[in-house]
């Protein structure tokens, strides 16, 4: 949470400033501010946007080839412009900005009113910029070491940018449980920093992602490395593989329904390359390095949040049915807090798109510390997870954008395919012919999703307008599509801010149904496969009850289209992969009503994309 950026080099820094912050607001948008560096040192901020950040800033001084700017989450203190980032020092002459939390903000803040220092804030932030000032002129040291020696007092997560005033020449970051990238340009002397790549790759690829607990300094155009224990390491530099146009929303009016359509392409990247129908084997260096370890498990744990707990539910479907280990599924906050059994046995999987998600990085820590293997499915290369786990696999959808995920999810569950596949191949548990029948299935997902987006679109627009003032939606499924519905129930509440509810469909006769009238609308999702004569009973008892039913149907279906109020058609498929197909046109489904409702889509209220936050 929270979206950092700062530039230091020969040019104007106030351009790249904005336009990285626009590209970070999916982290954050209840404030924004920059602090430019062109002899004095000046601070534009503002609650919202960073357009209405613009509308104040362009009017004004925006000179300085020294810059820091950031959008924020708020977390402590309210999304005000006094809150907002940058945060000046006692004397104004530092400014930071800062993604994380400093825990032990009060403590440090009452030592320091006791000396005299004022605070204009509520934020943990402001402290650190006075206590860094404190500690400069009180040791007589230089600002890196200041900010070294500051470091050492705080107790909490960061990814912080300082500037100063009386060091022109100088601009230091550090990085601790927040992620932190510097990118290394062409240009002689000329860095750009940022939460993560995206404002970055337009400007150069050549980037080093920080580790915990380093910190960088930029002085006289020369970059160095060191430690908060002052040892002195040396960067690693590496190329960045994102392309521009993933980041634009290539005509589309919002990047949810961009990503929504990317899904033929994502999901096709997210296997491509990783087995061979033909042969009948995988490509996954995950498996061939851990195949010893695999042989041997007596149990799996995965731990995610939100949308890619959702895709961990399935994957615990997948793994038990073909992999036949025992599949745990944790919320990371809940796993982390309640001292679980963790054994060196164990594999840990953490799902999580962004790969920062600090409640899962927090869990796979522990689950390390304790001896476990972890495994991490990512989609952002180069965060946090992937760095600190033994295996893992990309989920290479490409950068996702809009808070609500998409793309992301359908490319975790298409990875978690073949990993269960892979582990029941290594442990013997699957014949060649079925796997020979998944991996044809498989090839075939990314045109059927292309054919059902093409097919569905109108439909789930017509059904969008119809139920748009909805005050409450009830979704159900069974089996693996059970996770389906708790993810459409999550989509539609995120974006459209209706309540909904996802249920295991025969679950609903033990508290729901009391909820069913004709006013509420039911999405039921029943492929024919599966439970599909079990579900249909569900679909009459709803119907019993006048609630709305909107069906998600396999192709050719007849008996739930006879008694649903409306249908969305899905190709056939193995009822595993159904989840990929049927999650399609409730994303659709959600997007529609949100825009009908004139919500935000893209940056739902009160939510960011990357929750760096415990
Ligand atoms: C936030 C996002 C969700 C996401 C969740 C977990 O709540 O709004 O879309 O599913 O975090 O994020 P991760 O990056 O770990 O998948």
């Amino acid at each position: 949470m929270c979206g950092i950026v700062a530039y230091y080099g020969p040019n104007q820094a106030y351009d790249f400033l904005i336009k990285g912050l626009q590209r970070l607001e999916y982290r954050g948008y209840d404030s924004a501010g920059v602090a430019l560096l062109n002899g004095d040192l000046r601070v534009y901020k503002n609650a919202g946007k960073v357009s209405e950040l613009e509308a104040i800033a362009d009017n004004q001084n925006v000179t300085g080839t020294r810059g820091i700017g950031h959008t924020r989450w708020a977390t402590h203190g309210e999304p005000n412009s006094i809150n907002a980032h940058p945060h000046l020092s006692q004397s104004g002459d530092i400014a930071l900005i800062h993604n994380g939390i400093i825990e032990n903000y009060d403590t440090l803040k009452k030592v320091l009113i006791s000396r005299g220092h004022e605070f204009k804030s509520d934020t943990d932030t402001e402290v650190l910029t006075h206590l860094i000032e404190e500690i400069k002129e009180e040791e007589q040291v230089d600002l890196l070491e200041a900010v070294r020696l500051a470091l050492n007092e705080v107790i909490g997560a960061y990814a912080i940018v300082i500037l100063s005033k009386n060091d022109p020449n100088t601009l230091i970051a550090a990085r601790k449980g927040s992620p932190l990238v510097v990118g290394i340009s062409e240009n002689e002397g000329e860095f750009f920093l940022a939460s993560d790549a995206t404002p970055i790759v337009e400007y150069t690829k050549k980037v080093t992602y920080l580790d915990d607990n380093e910190i960088v300094s930029i002085h006289d155009g020369e970059m160095t490395l060191k430690t908060i224990d002052n040892v002195i390491k040396s960067p690693f530099i590496q190329e960045l593989e994102i392309s521009l146009d993933a980041l634009e929303k290539g005509g589309y009016e919002h990047f949810m329904l961009k990503e929504i359509f990317e899904q033929p392409k994502s999901i096709y990247d997210s296997m491509r390359g990783r087995f061979d129908p033909v042969n009948l084997t995988f490509a996954m260096r995950s498996l061939v390095e851990y195949s010893g370890k695999i042989r041997n498990l007596d149990r799996i744990i995965i731990i995610a949040c939100g949308t890619s707990w959702h895709a961990g539910l399935v994957g615990e479907y997948l793994i038990e049915e073909f992999g036949r280990i025992p599949v745990e599924v944790e919320y990371a906050s809940e796993f982390r807090y309640r001292n679980p059994i963790i054994t060196e046995d164990d594999l840990v999987i953490a799902i999580s798109q962004s790969g920062e998600t600090a409640d899962t990085l927090a869990a796979l820590e522990m689950a390390k510390e304790k001896g476990a293997t972890i495994y991490g499915i990512c989609n952002v290369v180069g965060s946090s997870i992937p760095r600190i786990t033994h295996a893992g696999a990309y989920t290479h959808a490409g950068p996702e954008i809009g808070v609500a995920s998409t793309k992301a999810f359908t490319a975790q569950v298409t990875v978690l395919t073949l990993l269960a596949l892979g582990i029941a191949d290594i442990r013997g548990k699957i014949s060649k012919k079925r796997l020979r029948e998944m991996f044809a299935e498989l090839d075939t997902i990314p045109h059927k999703v292309e054919l059902l987006l093409e097919s569905c679109n109108e439909k789930c627009k017509e059904i969008a307008a119809i139920y748009q003032d909805a005050p409450n939606c009830l979704y159900l499924g069974r089996g693996y599509n059970f996770p389906v519905a708790l993810e459409g129930a999550l989509k539609l509440k995120e974006i459209s801010y209706i309540h909904a509810e996802g249920y295991p469909a025969a679950e609903m006769k033990h508290g729901p149904i009391a909820l069913i009238d004709e006013e509420m609308p039911v999405i039921v999702i029943a492929p024919k496969r599966n439970y599909y004569e079990k579900l249909l009973s569900n679909v009459q008892e709803v119907k019993a009850r006048k609630g709305k039913i909107i069906a998600i149907v396999t192709e050719g279906d007849e008996k739930v289209k006879e008694i649903a109020d409306h249908y969305i058609e899905i190709p056939d498929t193995e009822d595993c992969l159904t989840p990929i197909l049927a999650t399609i046109p409730l994303q659709l489904l959600s997007y529609y009503i949100a825009v009908n409702r004139g919500c935000n889509v893209d940056q739902p209220r009160n939510l960011a994309k990357s929750v760096t936050v415990e």
